[in-house]
């Protein structure tokens, strides 16, 4: 149990997408520690096993789900309500970055689009099923999706990647609008710069460069980390954020676009 721990999730079942590295890693951590019973669903098998061995296998469980495939998706929902009966809370937050530079004039559409495979439809499935799933079962559930700083501002190097967080935010505040009448809420969190392997790959950084780099992004002093993140989804997985809907919280200290590189 981390130091955040709490019962504030008790009896929840959360399914985090992304779940077995970086941020999502993180979250699934922090959710656990606030009592929810957590699928992390990834593509990463090894990781997520290692994952569940250090949260605990009675706190949560891995499952091998590609979000590019919708049958997966489907399927990951369905084996969720077998097991725990509901689903209250969807993480949605499985995402890539390519790592070539996508500007527009030499701009190479295959990798946008295995790109666009996994952080728009992938997304857009993974909301699908679990609002389906909460309807189905009148839950007043909570989804939220990771967008990114790229969801609000251009890019010259990443336009695939901003393309894809400016739909994230598209669809999660279309989702908000329908789903709202069920009581089921889909919010955004949207992350500064981080130097988790997704960031690091894409710009040829390790962990410590990429932690220098990035220092500049924020307003605020001192680093970004992934569970800076994981505390703002607990935050709209819980009651505490009960009335808020459609909302993109930024996490990034205060984006100095000043100073900031990388993006
Ligand atoms: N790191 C940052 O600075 C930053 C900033 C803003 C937004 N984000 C977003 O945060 C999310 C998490 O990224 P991260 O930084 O933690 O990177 P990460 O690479 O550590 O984690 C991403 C996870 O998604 C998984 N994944 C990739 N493709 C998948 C697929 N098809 N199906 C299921 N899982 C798949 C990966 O295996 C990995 O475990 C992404 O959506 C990313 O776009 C990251």
């Amino acid at each position: 149990m981390t130091s955040h721990a709490s019962n504030k999730l008790d009896g929840k079942v959360a399914i985090v997408t992304g779940g077995a590295s970086g941020i999502g890693e993180e979250t699934a951590h922090r959710l656990a520690s606030h009592g929810a019973y957590v699928v992390i669903a990834d593509i990463q098998d090894e990781k997520g096993r290692d994952l569940v061995a250090s949260i605990g296998s009675h706190r949560c469980t891995y499952v091998h789900c590609d979000v590019t495939d919708e049958r997966q998706v489907k399927s990951l929902v369905e084996s969720t309500l077998r097991s725990s009966g509901h689903l209250d809370i969807l993480f949605s937050n499985a995402g890539v970055a390519n790592n070539i530079e996508q500007d527009i004039l030499e701009f190479d559409i295959p990798a946008f689009e295995s790109l666009f495979a996994v952080n728009v439809r992938g997304m857009a499935a993974c909301v699908k099923h679990a609002a389906g799933a909460m309807v189905a079962g009148g839950v007043k559930g909570s989804i939220i999706c990771t967008a990114s700083l790229a969801a609000s501002i251009g890019s010259e190097k990443h336009v695939d990647y901003v393309m894809s967080k400016h739909a994230v935010l598209g669809l999660a505040r279309s989702a908000s609008k329908q789903l709202g009448a069920y009581g089921i809420r889909v919010n955004c969190v949207s992350p500064g710069t981080i130097a988790t392997p997704l960031l690091r790959g894409a710009l040829g950084v390790s962990k410590e460069e990429g932690e220098r780099m990035f220092e500049s992004s924020s307003c605020l002093k001192g680093v970004l980390k992934a569970k800076h993140v994981a505390d703002a989804v607990v935050f709209l997985a819980s009651e505490e954020a009960e009335f808020i809907n459609g909302h993109n919280l930024a996490v990034d200290g205060g984006w100095n676009d000043g100073l900031s590189q990388g993006i």
